[in-house]
């Protein structure tokens, strides 16, 4: 009981400190070092009072740190640098520090998640690293991507991240659509003609989310070929009939006669290849 009353009161004596020092101009603060600022656990991770809690619960505004800790993060008044720990460039403002680490996007998500099966994760990585059915897909397809932390449109407020799909993109088409997790009438996945326009789910881990013929052709056939070839004319489509053909008879650039990808600069391009 003693103890928690205590705790309560170093937390409201540190938000007043801290309220005090946002509304200070520029001169007679009290002097920051003679006082334990933040309480007990402000730099340790596993605390309740751990100072990302603070910041997430400020709409992860840093700028009022600045004040005490200096306008580049590197100690000010306070004398303690934030740059001790967050030494990538920008310190605590670079874009890691709140949600990625081998790019800026998730994983991790702005609540620590890594799994992709998490919304907020999803396939990120699979778009942004490429390698397997075609070029990585840039931040900027899928969002406005900010120039720093304080860009307008960055953190506004809302909690959920904005989707905004490029419209000057070679992939975009005027009715793609993205609700909720699914991203319906995407020109990757298949809204062209003879393709299978197919709906996505950001956070579908199964393997047959991007198999051959997911996006174009047909899914339950045995061969890459037969699962992946357009509706031909024979069938109604107009993809012209294969009567035996390889792939790479026509689409030599794109792909080998073993239904390797040759040049994956050439597959979900925006253009059909031959
Ligand atoms: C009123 C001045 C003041 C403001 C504003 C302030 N700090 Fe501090 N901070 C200090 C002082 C002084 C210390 C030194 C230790 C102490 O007295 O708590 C410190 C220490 C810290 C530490 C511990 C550093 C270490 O190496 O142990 C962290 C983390 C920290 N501050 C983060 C922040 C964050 C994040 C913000 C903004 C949300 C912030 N501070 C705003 C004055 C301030
Ligand atoms: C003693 C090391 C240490 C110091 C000093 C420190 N931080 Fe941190 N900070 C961390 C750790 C650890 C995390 C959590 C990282 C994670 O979860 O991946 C963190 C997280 C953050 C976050 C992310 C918040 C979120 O919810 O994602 C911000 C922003 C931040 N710190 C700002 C600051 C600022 C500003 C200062 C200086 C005023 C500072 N930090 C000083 C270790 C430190
Ligand atoms: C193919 C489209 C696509 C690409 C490319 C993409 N994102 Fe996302 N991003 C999404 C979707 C979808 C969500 C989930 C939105 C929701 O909450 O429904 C999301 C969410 C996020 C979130 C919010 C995470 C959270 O915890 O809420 C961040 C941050 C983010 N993306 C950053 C990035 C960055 C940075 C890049 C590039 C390095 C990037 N994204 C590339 C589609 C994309
Ligand atoms: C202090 C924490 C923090 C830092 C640092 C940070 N972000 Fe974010 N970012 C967020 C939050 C919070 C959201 C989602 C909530 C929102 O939209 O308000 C977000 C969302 C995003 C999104 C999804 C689109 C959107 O605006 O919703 C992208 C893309 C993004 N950030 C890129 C970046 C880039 C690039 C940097 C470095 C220049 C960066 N972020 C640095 C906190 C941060
Ligand atoms: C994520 C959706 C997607 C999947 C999965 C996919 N493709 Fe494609 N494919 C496309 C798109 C989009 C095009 C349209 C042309 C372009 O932009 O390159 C295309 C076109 C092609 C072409 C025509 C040449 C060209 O221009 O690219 C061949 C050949 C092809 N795909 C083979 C395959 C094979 C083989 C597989 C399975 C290993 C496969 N595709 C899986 C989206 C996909
Ligand atoms: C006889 C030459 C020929 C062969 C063989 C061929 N293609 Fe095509 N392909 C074309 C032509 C021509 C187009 C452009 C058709 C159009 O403009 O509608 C095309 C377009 C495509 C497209 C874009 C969708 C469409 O129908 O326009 C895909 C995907 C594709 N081919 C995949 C394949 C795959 C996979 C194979 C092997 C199973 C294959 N093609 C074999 C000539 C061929």
């Amino acid at each position: 009981m003693k103890n928690t009353s205590l705790t309560y009161s170093i937390i409201v004596a540190a938000l007043l400190l801290f309220a005090g020092c946002s509304d200070l101009k520029n001169d007679k603060a009290t002097n920051p070092t003679t006082v334990s600022v933040h309480g007990e656990g402000f730099a340790n991770p596993k605390s309740a009072n751990f100072h990302a809690v603070l910041i997430k619960s400020k709409n992860y505004d840093t700028q009022a740190c600045k004040q005490c800790h200096g306008g580049d993060y590197s100690g000010g008044t306070a004398e303690k640098s934030c740059l001790t720990c967050h030494n990538k460039p920008n310190g605590p403002e670079n874009c890691t520090t709140c949600h990625g680490s081998v790019n800026a996007a998730p994983p991790k998500d702005l609540s620590n998640n890594t799994s992709p099966s998490v919304l907020t994760v999803g396939a990120h990585q699979k778009h942004l690293l490429g390698g397997i059915l075609g070029n990585a897909v840039a931040c900027k397809e899928c969002h406005t991507v900010p120039a720093s932390v304080l860009s307008v449109g960055h953190i506004d407020g809302v909690a959920r991240a904005e989707v905004n799909f490029d419209t000057l993109s070679v992939f975009y088409k005027s009715n793609v659509m993205y609700n909720d997790g699914s991203c319906a009438n995407t020109y990757c996945h298949g809204n062209f003609t003879n393709g299978n326009a197919k709906v996505m789910t950001w956070n579908d881990t199964t393997a047959s989310a991007t198999e051959c013929g997911s996006c174009h052709g047909d899914i339950t056939k045995t061969t890459l070929a037969d699962k992946a070839v357009p509706k031909q004319v024979s069938q109604g489509g107009s993809h012209p009939n294969l009567n035996g053909a390889a792939c790479s008879s026509c689409h030599g650039h794109v792909i080998n006669s073993s239904m390797q990808f040759l040049d994956l600069s050439k597959h979900i391009n925006g253009t059909i290849d031959f």
